[in-house]
Formats: structure tokens, sequence, C-alpha cells
């Protein structure tokens, strides 16, 4: 705590020195540009099948190709399960001296082509079948299992040098190996390497490894080195742009919402994992999904937040616990997580099928507009998303998290739509269709999830809120000076500690930022005592990003959250088109009734919202909450 806060006011003093030189490298000058990726080929969330979840590290070829097979014989491909993804456990070693990678031929035996292995005849097998292939890799110079489960099968042989096998040092010849020479269409790229080896670690000392000065602490990001580890992750970006060429690739970031990658992770990758791994239990489960909920404005297509692969069939969800099962692959598609499979396809049974191949609710998630569900109503018991899709129609989960039966209410208000017209329901698992007016209530079945579609009459007509188009809104600069874990995740027992030691504490920096019809750190919006149910929420000292699909017209109430503090100093809104200052509020305080703030923004394509604030609003370790209240885009 005490290093935080010395980081804190070392990060205020800095930035007071640097202002008046730094003017060009000021995060809240309007560049006209989208910043967060759009490289690789992930307009809609990655959908697949990986080894991972399944297998472990005990990975064949016999396994995978059965699987891939499986995703053909089901039609799971035809709906969008296309990439096959192999993860820990192929990798023999690295030759040395020339550093070339080494496949584990005894597991794949077609890569047995000569002294230089090869996957090529792999993935050329199967593109064949019409599937996209996907291989692992590590940001240190040695992988996760070496590292944390040694005991598990096929971990690298050979010397310390030949042991190497992550990317440290060989970024550009692995990616030039895997993209350019062996066609693979999609990297997963894990942390373990660049935070296991200390210098003093017993792995380190016995002489097994050598020592990677940890450039990520999982449990403190004071100890981590945030500039450096996001420089090793965009090196990778960089060499995929070099050897994939004009192919299509997906760059998948695995640092478990360490390393403030809560903050770059969009900025550099296609997916960005929030959370450590999932595991076959509920609680984990609602753990990696709390990840991920307070986050829906940093994901869009190109960037996706990633709660991990899914565990539908195994264990809590198993063909057995129906209801968890459904939850999980409702909740991952609605939050626009990849639907990568992590089960063993060759003993898929018609009830899981049915799940993974619900298509309707695979459309949630594959839904161009790229909108992750927005939290409606949240509590530790139910929890209400929204979803709003590209033909402006709503997907919505009721979500019990409890082991006991739960009621709730669904109102047309959480929908954006008028109480006074009919809301219509389709129910996404039994096809179903009720509608009401006002509001709805329900009885959930102990940790069930009730999808609909809904479609109704929008309460704004002509236009769209940007909580409703979060997918188009970008916070480039959030305004978080010091980044906090999200006290909200659920803190499940972890399999890795038990109950050792002193509890595994939320460690994920995900928490103030931007956040869509609230404030930030989860409060609701609230300016000098009116509520509001629709707008972002940010920090002062932010910019947002938002894309203008043809609107004509931008208008929002601009004020302080009441729940901000400090109540001193002022923040003034700015709404720019493509580099232009178009209109600019006054400076507002705390307790000061939000103000209307309009922009004709007809042939804009970028707009951006800029809060500026001044005094302790600017200063503070946390900026005044910047409310862009009911801001929408109108035609
Ligand atoms: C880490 C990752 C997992 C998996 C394993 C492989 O734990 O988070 O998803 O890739 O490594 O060892």
């Amino acid at each position: 705590m005490s290093r935080v806060r010395t980081l804190a006011t070392l990060g205020t003093a800095l930035v007071a020195l640097c202002t008046p030189i730094a003017a060009l490298a000021d995060p809240l000058t309007p560049t006209g540009k989208w910043s967060a990726n759009t490289d690789g080929s992930a307009a809609v969330p990655p959908m697949g099948w990986s080894s991972w979840n399944a297998f472990n590290s005990d990975v064949d070829e016999e396994k995978v190709l059965a699987s891939a097979q499986a995703l053909i014989d089901t039609k799971l491909r035809d709906i969008g399960y296309r990439y096959v993804n192999i993860d820990d456990g192929w990798w023999l070693k690295r030759r040395q001296p020339d550093g070339r990678l080494l496949i584990r031929t005894s597991h794949f035996p077609s890569a047995a082509t000569g002294a230089d292995t090869s996957f090529r005849s792999f993935t050329d097998r199967l593109h064949a079948m019409g599937l996209k292939v996907g291989i692992y890799s590590d940001i240190g110079r040695n992988s996760c299992g070496q590292i944390y489960t040694p005991d598990f099968k096929n971990q690298p042989e050979g010397s310390v040098a030949e042991r190497e096998v992550g990317l440290y040092g060989h970024v550009d010849q692995d990616i030039r190996l895997f993209f350019a020479e062996w066609n693979f269409d999609f990297l997963k790229v894990d942390g373990c390497g660049a935070r296991g080896l200390p210098v003093d670690a017993p792995r380190v000392k016995s002489g097994l490894y050598r020592a990677l000065t940890p450039l990520v602490d999982m449990q403190s990001l004071g100890g981590t080195d945030i500039a450096g580890i996001r420089r090793l992750y965009e090196q990778v970006h960089t060499a995929l742009h070099t050897h994939a060429g004009d192919r299509p690739y997906v760059y998948s970031l695995c640092l478990w919402g360490a390393g403030d990658v809560r903050a770059w992770g969009k900025d550099v990758g296609n997916t960005s994992r929030t959370s450590d791994d999932i595991q076959p239990v509920w609680p984990r489960m609602l753990t990696n999904l709390d990840t991920v909920t307070h986050r829906a404005l940093y994901a869009h297509p190109g960037s996706w937040n990633d709660p991990d692969m899914l565990f539908v069939g195994t264990g809590d969800f198993d063909a057995a616990h129906s209801a968890e099962a459904r939850s999980h692959f409702a909740l991952w598609a609605m939050l626009n997580a990849p639907l990568i499979i992590g089960y063993d396809l060759r003993k898929l049974t018609p009830d899981l099928l049915a799940i993974f191949g619900n298509a309707d609710i695979v459309a949630l998630n594959q839904d161009s507009a790229g909108n992750q569900a927005v939290l409606a109503y949240d509590s530790s018991e139910v929890q209400t998303f929204v979803k709003t899709l590209a033909d402006g129609s709503k997907g919505v989960a009721l979500f019990n998290r409890t082991a006991s039966p739960a009621k709730a209410v669904l109102t047309a208000e959480q929908l954006k739509m008028l109480p006074t017209a009919d809301v219509r329901l389709k129910d996404l698992w039994t096809k179903k269709e009720q509608s009401f007016r006002k509001e709805i209530a329900v009885t959930l079945a102990p940790h069930e999830t009730l999808v609909f579609r809904a479609t109704g009459t929008r309460r704004l007509p002509g236009g769209l809120y940007l909580s409703e188009q979060t997918g188009r809104v970008n916070p480039a600069t959030d305004g978080v000076v010091v980044p906090q874990p999200d006290p909200t995740i659920y803190q499940s027992i972890t399999p890795w500690t038990g109950t050792r030691g002193g509890g595994e504490h939320p460690q994920y920096g995900g928490w103030g930022g931007a956040e869509a019809d609230r404030a930030p750190y989860g409060k609701l919006l609230r300016v000098a005592g009116t509520d509001f149910d629709t707008g972002i929420g940010v920090l002062a000292n932010s910019r947002l990003e938002v894309r203008n699909q043809g609107y004509a017209r931008f208008a929002a109430k601009v004020g302080i959250n009441d729940s901000g503090q400090p109540r001193s100093g002022t923040t003034v809104f700015e709404v720019w088109g493509d580099g232009r200052l178009l209109a600019k509020s006054r400076p507002m305080g705390f307790g000061e009734a939000a103000v209307p703030l309009e922009a004709k923004v007809a042939g804009v394509l970028i707009v951006e919202l800029v809060a500026r604030g001044s005094g302790a609003a600017a200063n503070a370790a946390t900026p005044q909450p910047a409310i862009w209240a009911d801001a929408a885009l109108l035609k």
C-alpha cells in the first residue's frame, strides 16, 4: 500500500514537472483517430477449440485432429468454431546453436520431416478441413508448464539453453517460423517466463533455469515494470505484422489481468486475458466472469476482453449440471468472450452439443456491432446483462449466481425501451416467445441464466446512446492514475494454493476508468441529486474516442458524479470532431446540476470526448468522476 502511495505521489509530481515540455505527448490531445487495435482478424470474438482445458500439456496430433473432425461432423465449424489451437506441450527444445524450435514429433508424427521438424503438413491438413490453426508461446524464456506445472507431461527437454522455448530474445525468429513457415493463424502468448524466474527462485538457484528479472508481479502493480512488459508484447505485434504478411491472424494476450494490461491490452492484441486460469468449478467461473463485467468499454471489434476458455462439459459444467453449463456458455457469449471450447470433443454428447451449438446464443456473441453486454442490474445474487445488437434489438441475460432459486424482474427501462409499448422476448434456450409492458417477473432456478432476445420501442428514437454502442467507444485515456484491483471480483479458493497462506485477493488492475451506464468504481450515475440510468462515466483527465456511423448530432448532459472525491476543483467537457473542437462546457464543479452539451457531427468519423480536470480535480490520485449522462449520437 505504502509503495503504491509513493508511486502515486511520484506520478503526480512527474506529471506536474513534465506537462509544459511534453505538450505534444499530452494524452488528452485529440488525434482524430481510433487508437484501439484493429490489426489482425478479430472483427468478432474468435471461436474454436483449444487443447488446454481438455488435455493440459498431454496434447498430441491424434487428439487435436479428432476434435477438429468433430467440429466438422457436428457442424459446429459451420456456425463459427473455426480455430483449432494447440496450447502448452507441443515443443521439444530450442536447438543450439541456431535457436530453431523443434517439435515433439513423438506426439506430432507429421512434424517429423527431417532435422528441422515442421508443422506445415499439420496446418495444411487443418486448413484443408476449412479450419484455422493456433499455436502457443510465452513472452519470457520459459513456459508456464516449466515454471508452474513441471509435473505435467511433455515439458521441454535438454540443456538450460535448449529448454528456453519462449519468445524472449527470439521474437522475430519464432514468429517467422510460426507464421511464414508453418502457416499458423492464431498465436497465444503467455507471460509466465516474465514472472516466475527471479534470481532467488529455487528453480533458478538449482541451475535448472536462467534468471529473468520479473517484469510482472501478479500481486502488486508497484512491483511491475508496466512499460517493459508492454514493450515485449508490442514487439510480438510488430513481428506478426512483418511475418504473417497479408494472411489474417489473431494475437491473443495471456497476462491474466496483471501488468496493468487493463490499460494497454486493447491497443496491442486481439484478445486479452482479464484473469488467472478458469477451473471447472462454479466459484472460479464467477471469479473469471467478474473480471470482465465492468469493462464493456474496453472491448471492441479487433480487441476483446478474454475471461479464459470455456469449461463447458467438465466438472461443475458437465452434462449433469446443465444449468451451470448453460450459464457459463451464455454469459461468455453475452460478454463477447472468445468462445473457445475446452472439451475432448470425441466425447461430445447431444446435451453438450445443444449448448455449444445454440446458434441463437452464438449469434449474440458474433453480432457485427461488437458491443459487450452492459451490467444493467448488479447484486451478489442476481445480475442482469443487456447487449445491444446491430439491428437495434437486445440480448438479455438474467443470471442467478446463487445455489437457491431467485426471483428477478426485468424492466423495459433496463432495455432502454418504452414501458408503455409491448416488449417481445424470445427465450433463446426454449425458443418460447412472450411479451410484456413495463416489467416482467421471472424465477431463476439455482445457477440458472435466462437468455432472451428482446425487441420493443426504443426510448431514444432516431439515435443510439453511447452505452448502447460500447464497441465504438474507446477510452483512449481513462483518467486512472493509480491502478487498483477490482474489489467486486468474487474471491474463489484457487486450486493452486487451496486455503494455504493468506488467500488470493483480487489482484487485477481493472477498476476505475470508464463504465457504461455507471460512474467509475461501479457507482450509479447521479449528478447533483439527479439520477441517470444511461451514460458514460469516466474520470477527469480522460479522452474517449467514438466512431460515428453517420449520425448528425452528439448530445449529452455533463457534470460531476455525486460519488466524486475530491469535491474541489473543476472539469471542462469538450467535444471534438476529427481533431477539431466543436463544443465545450463551462468548468463544472461538484454539486452543480448537469448541463446540456451538444455538437453537430455530420460527416465526422471520430468524435472525441475530452474531460479536462483542473485544480484538485486533476491532481488527485482519483480524479473527479466526469459524467456524460444520456450521451447519444442522433440522426
Ligand atoms: C497458463 C495459461 C493457461 C495455459 C497454461 C499452459 O496458466 O494461463 O491458459 O495456457 O499456462 O501451461
